[in-house]
């Protein structure tokens, strides 16, 4: 709201300011974007050859990003009468998507281009325009243990001494690809890995490390990954439900070396579908007794994702959500006893193309029932991918960002992820379309513009 003097005039001072504070030109503190922005991805699968692909596609002008909110979404700066909603990637430095730069491990030696074949997600067409550049990207030697991850068996590993020597090893791979670009981020796009539960050597920075010497079994590959990356003060996104940064040892690199981290799993199909439905439910005030969700893929995700111990850990990510939006102990009589299921079935022919069925019993005024039945047959790395590109450009942006860089866990991008991460004590947000208030609401707030609050109550002045 522009700024008033006594006489109820506005002045053309203060006018300029108000204008300036909420288009936000004024008080930003945020560095630039200059320079190659490197991006390390961990696992070179589906997901990260959609992206990677994906990306040169759009480089090359052959493609729209559909799907990525940095790239085609917009920002509301001020009143509504203001007509004013640039372009985020407008309003905000982010890394232009020239400035890019991949590279990567996995656990098969396959490159870029071989593996996204393999994962037979884009159109061989596609993958043969831009074959010479994906070719040129080859993963480095992963770090992997079957004991994490028991479907796959990879031969492109690193051999160390302990767990302490693989953390330098990655070290060393991020400082040797550190010299050819400006600024890093790392990104987990690798396999889910087995259910595992906070121990004491992830309470601190110190147990950590003692347990890297020790190889200690509580720290699984992701977090070695992870470590090294913090270690370096590169910002960390997890794409897989793995516990990996949720402990209070990484938490607090992450602070100390100004390392932004977030939530983990990237919110693509179902999930992404019930934090839509469950708050309109709840907004109504309609009841539910169940939701039952299965799906069946067939890529090599839902191959890992067969074994019990993987499938326990996406389990645990996807039944964290409706939990938190309908809130039963506020609203016991409408959400306390929801029977919650989720199936995963490894099914080959259906590939990246997962199709996805939800069955949700209801029941509405004076406890009359109704159902509500969805069939989402989507792609499950055509959404992920504009997920994995702009989590790992909003990090960037996270680091150059005075205010965001020394916090740790990034809660605003919660919008993205299906276990978002939050500081002790406080509740995860599910809702989407909270999240992206929150996301628009910060990037506002580091740009030094006016918070849209959608109150409006002064367009009645
Ligand atoms: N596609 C989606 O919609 C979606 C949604 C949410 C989460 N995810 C998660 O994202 C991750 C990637 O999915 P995807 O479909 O690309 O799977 P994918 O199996 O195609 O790719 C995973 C890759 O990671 C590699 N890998 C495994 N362990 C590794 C390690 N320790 N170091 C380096 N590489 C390693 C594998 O060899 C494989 O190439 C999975 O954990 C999946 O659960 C995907």
């Amino acid at each position: 709201m522009a700024t008033k003097e006594k006489s109820g005039q506005t002045t053309g001072a203060a006018q300029k300011k108000a204008s300036s504070r909420r288009s936000g030109t004024a008080a930003s503190k945020v560095e630039p974007a200059k320079g190659k922005l490197g991006i390390m991805v961990v696992g070179m699968g589906a997901v990260a050859t959609t992206m990677i692909a994906g990306v040169e596609a759009v480089r090359r002008g052959l493609a729209q990003p559909i799907g990525s909110l940095t790239q085609m979404g917009t920002i509301r700066l001020g009143k509504r009468t203001d007509s004013n909603s640039p372009k985020i990637k407008d309003f905000v430095p982010l890394a232009n998507l020239n400035d890019l730069v991949f590279a990567g491990w996995d656990i098969f030696e396959d490159n870029v281009y071989e593996a996204a074949a393999h994962a037979q997600v884009l159109k061989s067409e596609t993958l043969a325009e831009l074959k010479p550049y994906l070719e040129a990207i080859k993963p480095m030697p992963a770090v992997f243990d079957r004991y994490y991850v028991k479907r796959l068996h990879g031969t492109h590993v690193k051999k160390g001494t302990n767990k302490r020597d693989l953390a330098e090893q990655v070290i060393a791979d991020i400082r040797a690809f550190k010299k050819t670009v400006d600024r890093v981020v790392m990104i987990w796009c690798g396999s889910t890995e087995i259910f595992m539960e906070p121990t004491a050597v992830h309470q601190t920075i110190a147990a950590f490390e003692r347990g890297l010497e020790k190889s200690d079994i509580g720290i699984a590959p992701s977090q070695i990954y992870a470590y090294a990356a913090l270690k370096e003060g590169v910002p960390f996104a997890n794409g897989a439900p793995n516990l990996t940064v949720d402990i209070p040892a990484l938490i607090e690199l992450s602070k100390q070396n100004s390392a932004p981290i977030c939530g983990k799993d990237f919110k693509t199909g179902q999930t992404f579908m019930k934090t839509v439905l469950a708050p309109a439910l709840k907004a109504r005030m309609i009841g539910v007794k169940g939701w039952f969700s299965t799906n069946i893929l067939g890529n090599r995700d839902g191959e890992v994702l067969d074994e019990p111990q993987s499938f326990k850990t996406k389990e645990e990510s996807k039944l964290g959500s409706l939990e938190y939006i309908f809130q039963p102990d506020l609203y016991p009589e409408l959400y306390k006893d929801i029977y919650h299921k989720i199936r995963i079935n490894y099914y080959p022919p259906r590939g990246d193309e997962k199709e996805a069925w939800d069955n949700i019993d209801i029941f509405g005024w004076l406890g009359y029932p109704m159902q509500l039945k969805i069939n989402f047959l989507c792609r499950d790395s055509i959404l992920a991918a504009p997920i994995a590109l702009d989590l790992v450009l909003f990090l960037d942006l996270a680091k150059r960002t005075p205010e965001l860089r020394s916090i740790g866990i990034q809660e605003w991008l919660s919008f993205y992820l299906k276990s978002p991460q939050t500081p002790p004590g406080l509740y995860p947000e599910h809702d989407l379309f909270i999240q992206s208030m929150k996301l628009k609401n910060t990037l506002r707030h580091i740009m030094g513009a006016d918070l849209v609050t959608h109150l409006g109550l002064d367009y009645y002045d």
